[in-house]
Order: structure tokens, then C-alpha cells, then sequence
């Protein structure tokens, strides 16, 4: 496969000049084109008549159709739409069989909307939650044994594994097609929260096969805020949605006839649609960005990631920063975390003083860059990380 070679991309969106924003992972700046989408639909709304029944429809469609795109999906039918990605994990938990005795297999410090969810479903059948962690105090290594941990968790009595693509914190990459391997081996459901790598970072549903995986929109979907997407396999063709809209059923355009109420739903995972699910705004917005997403590609987008902070990484570890070695990360999310002596709360100073955009997650600066980042974003990183290096030297000395 051919990797689409990508520029830089800053002039479609409308990040102001100077501000350094390596900061995806906490919120996707929206491309101008979305904007425009937005403003658009918005406007719809001032005059009902603009809208049609038909917009019910058309935009939702396209939208399950270009985020199936996205993950390798060829039925359109299978992706729901939702106000969060906690919606659809809580879809996937009230329809995932527990008993009594079973274990429910998550990753340490994982997003708490994967983990909730979880608890309560616990709890309420008489399961555990295993919370697998990376090795302690090791760095070395650690993406790989925190992998190997995972693996080993999964036994005959795991009911569920609901673990991310990677780590919302510092951006370790789990193996999911290993992990679906051991899943289908062992007969455990699969649930995947890919909040933090879809839209940036290839993934492939027929190659890892989960039973459930959802996705926020508003990061690297580049989306708005209060949409998400779910994927639901042939798994949940039967199961309960947590709101019974009536546009979940059968016939739903046939708006002359909506109290002729139909037992059956909609085919696929649209049963699992939220209430107003065509938000004339939302949607719009979601789409616009989608179709830039899959015109640059997640390969495309990653590879820009990887060549924009290539030479960086020499320059970070020279300092004696550490990196998770590559195969266990993504190019677009990873932390940076401190030798020791370094004052880190320093550092959210330094990022100011320079208007650089990114996360401090305890001893780990959380990185994000995109497709609008340039060198000049990263000299500014790399400049402030020289700062507090030189103070803890210092301090140290
Ligand atoms: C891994 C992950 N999942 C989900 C979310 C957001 O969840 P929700 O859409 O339910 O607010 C975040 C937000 O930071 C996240 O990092």
C-alpha cells in the first residue's frame, strides 16, 4: 500500500499564528470547512422549512458511511450514532453476557468511560474488574510487557476485555489483533474504545474483529464536541438499546405512518441510535471533517506525524527524556516523560511562556501533533524541554 505523502495542513484550519497546539488528544481543532458545515446547519434550524425530512436521513447515512470507511467496515448499517463514546460502551455492558465468577479485563488508568460501565456491570453479576498494568518503576521494555500482561490476563473466565487502541495518557499502543486472537480463543467478548487513535492512526475491524468499538468525535475525528461513533458487530443484531427511539424503527421515514408502531428496528446497529441523532448541526460538521480525514488518510496522517517529530526525538532522549520505543506507540500521541531532578511543574510555565499546547500527565508530557503542526511547533516544544532540563541540572548540581 502506497502512503500518502502529505504537507502541512494548517491553512484549512483556523488555529490562530504563534499558538504551538500539540494538543489533539485533548481536543481536534475543526477544520474551516467543518466550521462552515456547522454555521450552515445552524442557520437551517432559524427556518423549520429549510428542513426536510429527508435530512433526517441523508447526512446520518453518509456519516455511518465514511467513519465505516475509515475503520474497514463495509456495512454502513453496523455504525451508530451517539452523543459520547461512554453511550456506546454503556450500549456494549448492558448487552454483554456477565455471570457470577466471570473477570472483566481493562487496562490501568484507562479513560474512567471505559471503566464505569464496567464496574456497575461487575458489581451488579458478581464479577471482577482486572486493571492490568505496565510494569512498575521499568521503562525499558514497558509498552511490550504492559502487552504481555494484557495477553496473560485473559482467561477462560473473562467475560469481557474492554481496553483502548492506545493509552488516552501517554499513548502506548495495545496489540488488538493479538488481543482479538486471544479473545476469539478463549471466547470473550471484545470492546474497544479507538477515542484516541481513529481518524490518525490505521485501523482495520476486519483484521482485529471486535465485537464493539467506539470512537468520540471531537479528537482525531476533528469533529465537534457531543458526537461519538460505535461500531456494534453481527453480535448485537438482537440486543436492547438504552433509549427505544422511534426513529430506531423500522419505517421511521415514513412520517405520515410513525404510529403504526413497528416491533422491528432498523437493520444493523442502527437500533442503537441516540435520541436526535440527525443533530442538523452535529452531523454536518462530523461529515466535513470525515471527508478530509479519509482524502488525507490515517496512514497518511501518521506518516506526517512520524517524519514531522523524527529528527525531535534524538534531541529529547539526548537530554535524557524517555520515549516509548515506536512499535509500541503511535506517531500522533505519545509522553515524554522526565529524567529525574526535572521540575515538571516548571515545564507547564515554559510551554506557556512559548504558547506551546500540550498535556502534563504526572511525570509525562503528553504530545499530540496533527496534519497543521510545522518545526516551528516542535523548536518550541524542544525549547522549552531545554529550559527545565538546564533548571534541573542545576537544581541537581
Ligand atoms: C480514551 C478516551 N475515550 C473517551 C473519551 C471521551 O468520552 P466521552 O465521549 O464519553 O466523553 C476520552 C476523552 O478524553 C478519551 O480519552
Amino acid at each position: 500500500m502506497t502512503v500518502r505523502v502529505l504537507g502541512c495542513q494548517r491553512d484549512q484550519f483556523s488555529l490562530p499564528d504563534g499558538l504551538h497546539y500539540l494538543n489533539c488528544a485533548y481536543m481536534g481543532p475543526l477544520p474551516r470547512v467543518a466550521e462552515a458545515a456547522g454555521v450552515a446547519g445552524v442557520r437551517k434550524k432559524a427556518v423549520p422549512t429549510a428542513i426536510l425530512p429527508e435530512d433526517f436521513f441523508g447526512e446520518s447515512n453518509a456519516l455511518r458511511g465514511l467513519f465505516a470507511g475509515l475503520i474497514g467496515v463495509d456495512d454502513p448499517q453496523r455504525i451508530a450514532i451517539h452523543p459520547g463514546a461512554s453511550y456506546g460502551i454503556a450500549t456494549a455492558a448492558r448487552n454483554l453476557p456477565v455471570s457470577a465468577g466471570d473477570n472483566l479485563v481493562l487496562t490501568h488508568e484507562q479513560f474512567p468511560g471505559n471503566v464505569y460501565a464496567w464496574r456497575r456491570k461487575a458489581a451488579e453479576f458478581g464479577a471482577t474488574v482486572r486493571m492490568v498494568g505496565p510494569p512498575e518503576n521499568a521503562l525499558e521494555g514497558r509498552g511490550r510487557l504492559w502487552n504481555e500482561r494484557l495477553l496473560d490476563a485473559i482467561d477462560a473466565r473473562t467475560a469481557v476485555v474492554a481496553v483502548p487502541h492506545v493509552h488516552w495518557t501517554d499513548g502506548t499502543r495495545f496489540d488488538l489483533r493479538a488481543i482479538g486472537e486471544r479473545c476469539r480463543a478463549v471466547g470473550t467478548a471484545l470492546v474497544v474504545d479507538a477515542t484516541q487513535s481513529v481518524g490518525a492512526l490505521p485501523f482495520d475491524v476486519s483484521a482485529v474483529r471486535p465485537d464493539a468499538l467506539v470512537c468520540a468525535a471531537y479528537k482525531w475525528l476533528l469533529g465537534p464536541y457531543a458526537l461519538a461513533l460505535a461500531y456494534f458487530s453481527e453480535r448485537f443484531d438482537d440486543g436492547t438499546p438504552l433509549e427505544e427511539t422511534w426513529i430506531g424503527r423500522k419505517d421511521s421515514d415514513d412520517f405520515p405512518r410513525l404510529v403504526d408502531y413497528q416491533d422491528e428496528y432498523q437493520p444493523g446497529a442502527i437500533r442503537y441510535d441516540c435520541a436526535e441523532r440527525s443533530n442538523f448541526a452535529l452531523v454536518p460538521i462530523a461529515v466535513a471533517a470525515l471527508r478530509l480525514i479519509t482524502e488525507w488518510t490515517p496512514s497518511g496522517i501518521q506518516e506526517y506525524c512520524r517524519a514531522l517529530t523524527a529528527d525531535m526525538l534524538p534531541r529529547v532522549k539526548e537530554m535524557g527524556f524517555f520515549v516509548e520505543d515506536t512499535e509500541w506507540r503511535g506517531h500522533n500521541l505519545f509522553g515524554v516523560r522526565a529524567p529525574d531532578g526535572v521540575d515538571m511543574s516548571r515545564l507547564r510555565t515554559e510551554l506557556d511562556a512559548r504558547n506551546v499546547s500540550a498535556s502534563l500527565r504526572g511525570s509525562a508530557l503528553r504530545l499530540s501533533p496533527n496534519v497543521y503542526n510545522d518545526g516551528a511547533d516542535i523548536d518550541a516544544l524542544v525549547d522549552a524541554l531545554r529550559s527545565v532540563q538546564r533548571s534541573g541540572r542545576g537544581a541537581s548540581a
